[in-house]
């Protein structure tokens, strides 16, 4: 079986600072894959260069089988053209901590503008799409509410429609709730649970330890750019082999 995502020796800097010192992981198909550690240890730069945002410098990444960013043809690797790589990018939908929702459009205009805009798809069938999918995150009732009318949590949720309108094969979340007040987190999650349940492929950069425990299949703890230790959740949560681990894990838990 292809993995959905597969990292090599994964390594990134950003002029001399080093990031990601060799990254080696494998996510499944239909996976809930969670990443944890501290802040700046590379969990976001990581993400951003599964969708290509960002190039890694060695290594080797691999997205449902395809090199992020390149063709290989024998030994040679030759880098995509922009539209060929904003193809790629398609199939992978990326919600982060702020929504960045369009301020002037309504719920359902953002989460039928991709559609529309970018795979030139008629309106009357985003519409029916996004539709279905504000319905799915709990939000039918609020599809004329502009971003400005809506809860943090309403508006990751409608965030989260708008990257499934795209029907990515794989949900990239960067710290999906932490901006969010905590009665308003739980909704969000119930959402992610939904899709899980529904065998989306997943990463997602957590401090969420209940729900990575819940509902993810795998866990990574990274810190200074290196995976330190992965594992099922259960098992990293409870009974944690490093000192690295067990020390951040005492701050969050
Ligand atoms: N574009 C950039 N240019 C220079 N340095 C960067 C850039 N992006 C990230 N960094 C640095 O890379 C390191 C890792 O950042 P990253 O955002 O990946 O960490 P993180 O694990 O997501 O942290 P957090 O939990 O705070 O979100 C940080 O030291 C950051 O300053
Ligand atoms: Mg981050």
């Amino acid at each position: 079986m292809t993995a959905m995502v597969k990292a090599e020796g994964v390594h990134k800097s950003f002029g001399a600072a080093h990031i990601l010192k060799g990254i080696d992981l494998e996510v499944a198909p239909r996976e809930v894959f969670c990443l944890i550690g501290p802040s700046g240890s590379g969990k976001s730069t990581f993400l951003r260069c599964i969708n290509h945002l960002e190039q890694i410098n060695a290594g080797r990444l691999y997205v449902d089988g395809e090199l992020v960013g390149y063709r290989q043809k024998g030994d040679k690797l030759y880098e995509l053209k922009d539209s060929e790589v904003a193809l790629k990018r398609r199939d992978i939908g990326m919600v982060f901590q702020r929504f960045n929702l369009f301020p002037h459009m309504t719920a359902i205009e953002n989460v039928m503008e991709a559609p529309v805009q970018v795979k030139g798809e008629a309106k009357a069938v985003a519409r029916a799409r996004a539709e279905r999918l504000l319905d799915r995150v709990g939000l039918a009732d609020k599809a004329k509410n502009y971003p400005s009318q809506l809860s943090g949590g309403q508006q990751q949720r409608v965030a989260i429609a708008r990257a499934l309108a795209m029907e990515p094969k794989l949900m990239l979340f960067d710290e999906p709730t932490s901006a969010l007040d905590p009665e308003l987190v739980g909704d969000v999650l119930d959402v992610m649970r939904g899709l899980a349940e529904d065998g989306m492929t997943m990463i997602v950069v957590t401090h969420e330890m209940g729900f990575a425990r819940e509902v993810g299949d795998a866990l990574v703890f990274m810190d200074d750019g290196v995976v330190v230790e992965s594992g099922h959740p259960r098992d990293v949560l409870t009974d944690p082999q490093h000192d690295r681990t067990k020390s951040f894990l005492s701050k969050v838990l």
